[in-house]
């Protein structure tokens, strides 16, 4: 079964997109240019995009259209980066918020 997003409501028709590598939280994953980034997490079965600050407790993302901020992570060193709605590019390294709290 692919777990790829074919069609996004906000950045359209995702195509096939060229195989690239991104690192999360160092870890390399297999993703295609140009899908959103929380797709290509969930396509490789990671659901957690950040922690909750106040109690720790695993965060993924929820509308998928920009408007919740679940999905926030810190995207090449930029924090609160909303994956939902960036597009994957070869060699983004992606770190989840509140990882050392788990
Ligand atoms: S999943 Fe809601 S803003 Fe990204």
């Amino acid at each position: 079964m692919d777990l790829r997003v074919g069609r996004h409501p906000v950045l359209g028709d995702m195509g096939k997109g060229t195989p690239v590598t991104i690192y999360v939280d160092g870890r390399p994953l297999t993703a295609r240019e140009g899908e959103p980034i929380a797709a290509a997490l969930y396509a490789n079965g990671i659901k957690t995009t950040r922690y909750s600050s106040r109690s720790g407790e695993p965060r993924g993302p929820f509308c998928m259209i920009g408007r919740c901020t679940e999905c926030a992570m810190t995207v090449d060193g930029v924090p609160n980066v909303r994956t939902c709605l960036t597009p994957v590019r070869d060699g983004m390294r992606v770190e989840t918020p509140g990882r050392s709290r788990s």
